[in-house]
């Protein structure tokens, strides 16, 4: 497969530019709170679930790639809230996040928790505010549609109840199809909602917008393994966050459950799939790509 690498690194500057458009100046009596929530989002990242968004919408043959925007940052506030949260002492106690470090840690743990409040809300202004402002009945109607996706997956049928079991197993024994069910939440939910939200803004039809969810999730599911792989044996350096911080919090993980080579294997083996459902869907070597980076990631 042809190397990406340098198109990944433009990829990754406008998906920054276009972030930074919608996030809120600080200002006002609450400056402090905008300015720790604007941290939170710009202090790095890999922009992975904004990009695949776009991605799936030009696989679709979407045409206004503008109408992308808002529920690219919103997907990035979303996805930056639960990375400040992640790492709340409450939870992971974390210090380091994106090669910086943390919200609570830089804040206080007080502007950690509103923070991420402030930029869960901030996502569904952004993706209203869209709908509202949509020009036809027709991007209105795929608008509200995506929102509600990701409104879906982001919260207790996704990312939020996915976590909520994470803390709740944390330092007791996790069978495997709870560690699986975890997983699906936890981090396939907003990659599900990344791929089925450009899937949708772009009008593919319900057998296509379905194809990608799955591959969402399979990406998500080989995300999260090779994720747990890297708290054992990354760099620090590159990760940009502490690594062992699982065995720190005493957390069954894809790696203690089924060790490296077999979780290696299935990192490939979701990566392979999902791309097989991205095929299935029309022609974008730069999204294979993406997906087949996963199996080698080292950030
Ligand atoms: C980290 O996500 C949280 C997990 C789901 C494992 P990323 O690895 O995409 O984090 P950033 O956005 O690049 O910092
Ligand atoms: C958390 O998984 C995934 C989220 C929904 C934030 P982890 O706790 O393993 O993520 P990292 O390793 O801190 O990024
Ligand atoms: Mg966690
Ligand atoms: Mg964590
Ligand atoms: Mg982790």
């Amino acid at each position: 497969m042809k190397d990406y690498s340098s198109r990944l690194k433009s990829e990754t500057e406008a998906v920054n530019t276009i972030i930074t458009e919608y996030l809120p100046k600080p200002e006002g009596f609450q400056k402090k709170l905008i300015e720790a929530a604007d941290y939170s989002v710009q202090v790095g990242g890999k922009r992975l679930r904004p990009m695949i968004l776009l991605e799936s919408y030009r696989l679709c043959g979407g045409k206004d790639e503008s109408a992308c925007y808002p529920f690219m940052a919103a997907l990035e506030c979303i996805h930056s809230y639960s990375l400040v949260h992640d790492d709340l002492p409450a939870m992971d106690n974390d210090m380091y996040r994106r090669g910086n470090l943390t919200t609570h840690a830089k804040f206080g743990e007080d502007f950690g928790v509103l923070a991420g409040d402030a930029l869960l809300n901030y996502a569904f202004e952004l993706i209203l505010k869209a709908v509202c402002g949509a020009e036809s009945d027709e991007t209105r109607e795929v608008m509200s549609r995506a929102g509600e996706v990701i409104a879906k997956k982001a919260g207790i049928y996704g990312m939020a109840g996915g976590q909520s079991l994470d803390v709740e197993l944390t330092g007791k024994p996790v069978a495997a199809e709870q560690l699986d069910f975890i997983f699906r939440l936890k981090t396939g939910a907003l990659l599900e909602a990344a791929f089925a939200a450009g899937a949708i803004l772009a009008g593919a039809d319900a057998a296509e917008v379905e194809a990608l969810t799955e591959a969402g999730l399979l990406v998500g599911m080989a995300f999260q393994i090779r994720d747990d792989i890297l708290d054992v044996t990354g760099d620090e350096g590159k990760l940009g966050k502490p690594v062992k911080s699982d065995e720190k919090n005493d957390k069954t993980t894809y790696v203690t459950l089924f060790g490296l080579d077999r979780a290696q294997r299935d990192v490939e083996k979701y990566s392979a799939e999902a791309q097989s459902r991205i095929r299935s869907c029309g022609n974008n070597d730069f999204l294979l790509w993406l997906v087949e980076r996963l199996v080698s990631r080292e950030y």
